[in-house]
């Protein structure tokens, strides 16, 4: 149907029965992280442009071409959130007090935005369940974010996912490792493209992300993160191997993830899928222990991940899992004429009081159509109320699935039925 608008490239509507579906998902992951100790956040979906050019780093391709940002009314730049991570850490540290009581072990869910080219699994508005955990530098909290991203993807019926996992260094030998790739790009970069030749300045890691061919051969020869990174880091990345091998977490090693945003540091990690074919990253995430001060707050080891829904909603479709979820009632009162519509009033009212979800015909259908939106929505049982009802003081009540007709007294139908269900 044609209409003066429509809505924006990259955007999406979700209408019913997919927005339930969507609710449906939201709250497994919801009750999975509260079930693990996480507590909900909610930041704004706008912030200062200078949070994320200065957390996602200049010279990710976030920040370089990705971001919705612009002028506000007073002339401030502002950018409507490419991720949460910077914003709940925002949000954290101007809030810490002396009762801030650590870990604080954080939950959100909500629309994220990056100017991308849509694809499938690649949007411009999309949504993120995400968990931060502040205040712990041990890797069990690297742990328990891997924990409970594993737990999610299987309680969402989703098993067959790929966890990789590498070491980027911490703050000293990070920079081993990066003037190690500039110099190996260095002696490449005749065969770079110029956005690589500019990122051997910028960030020479970027190069990684790159996905014309000449830059990825070339990539594929660059020294590994992991032969460069200190004694400590090297520990602590094998006491974290142990970790999952003692949870029964398998894992491949991945040295060539870098992941997309700067303020990674030690543990970097993504859940992939496959996707029509191709390998996507469903969940990604790692440890940030040096955002908070280069952000000029206080020293605040970090940890986290955030799984992108869409792709997470197109998996279970794919896959035919939860594929019948509808806004599933329990029984539809159906009515006849504009004495019986009064009844129907009365008894969907008392039946949603003692907590039965109940529907009745808001828009003058007939009955044969009321029977059928009854039977599209769900309804486990459909109860008839017209004038021969109301005369022998004796309601009907259909179940849907057997077809079986249940006779209850019109004057308490309420009460009774709910005896019924309860038998
Ligand atoms: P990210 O890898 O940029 O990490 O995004 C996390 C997930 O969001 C991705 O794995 C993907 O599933 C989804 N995603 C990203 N971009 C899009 C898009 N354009 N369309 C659809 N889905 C998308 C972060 O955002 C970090 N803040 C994660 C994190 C939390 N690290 C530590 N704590």
């Amino acid at each position: 149907m044609s209409f003066l608008f429509n809505r924006l490239r990259g955007m999406q509507d979700i209408l019913p029965p997919e927005g339930d579906f969507w609710r449906k998902v939201e709250s497994v992951m919801l009750s999975c992280a509260e079930f693990y100790g996480f507590s909900f956040i909610r930041i704004p979906i706008l912030e200062f442009t200078e949070l994320f050019d200065r957390s996602a780093g200049d010279s990710s391709d976030i920040v370089q071409k990705e971001m919705y940002t612009f002028s506000d009314k007073s002339g401030r730049s502002v950018t409507l959130r490419p991720e949460f991570t910077a914003g709940v850490l925002r949000a954290v540290v101007n809030e810490l007090s002396g009762n801030t009581v650590f870990p604080l072990k954080l939950m959100y869910f909500g629309p994220c935005y990056r100017y991308e080219k849509p694809q499938v699994g690649r949007y411009r508005e999309f949504f993120q369940f995400g968990l931060e955990i502040f205040g712990g530098s041990s890797n069990l909290a690297d742990l328990e974010i891997i924990l409970l991203a594993n737990q999610i993807l299987l309680e969402l019926g989703i098993g067959d996912f790929n966890l990789e996992i590498n070491a980027i260094g911490c703050s000293d030998c990070r920079q081993i490792y990066l003037d190690e790739i500039r110099s190996f790009f260095g002696r490449n970069r005749d065969s770079l493209c110029e956005t690589c030749n500019n990122r051997l300045s910028t960030n020479p890691l970027r190069i990684f992300d790159c996905k014309n061919d000449d830059c990825k051969k070339i990539s594929e020869n660059a020294p590994h993160t992991i032969d460069f990174i200190c004694e400590n880091c090297k520990t602590k990345f094998e006491t974290f191997k142990k970790f999952l091998d003692i949870s029964n977490i398998s894992y491949d090693i991945n040295t060539r993830m870098v992941r997309g945003l700067d303020y990674y540091t030690n543990l970097v990690f993504e859940f992939i899928l496959d996707f029509d074919g191709k390998p996507l990253t469903i969940c990604g995430g790692g440890r940030y222990d040096g955002l908070s001060k280069s952000l000029g707050g206080p020293d605040l080891p970090a940890t986290g991940c955030a799984f992108g829904i869409e792709r997470l909603i197109k998996l279970l479709h794919d896959k035919e899992i939860c594929q019948n979820i509808q806004n599933n009632g329990i029984v539809y009162v159906a009515c006849i004429d504009e004495e019986s519509k009064i009844l129907a009033v009365d008894i969907v009212c008392k039946l949603r009081s003692l907590g039965i979800k109940s529907d009745y015909d808001l828009v003058d259908r007939g009955l044969k159509s009321q029977m059928r939106y009854a039977n599209k929505m769900g309804y486990k049982y459909v109860a008839v109320i017209g004038q021969e009802e109301i005369n022998s003081g004796v309601i009907g009540v259909k179940d849907m699935s057997s077809s079986e007709v249940i006779s209850f007294k019109l004057s308490n139908f309420a009460e009774e039925f709910d005896k019924f269900l309860k038998n």
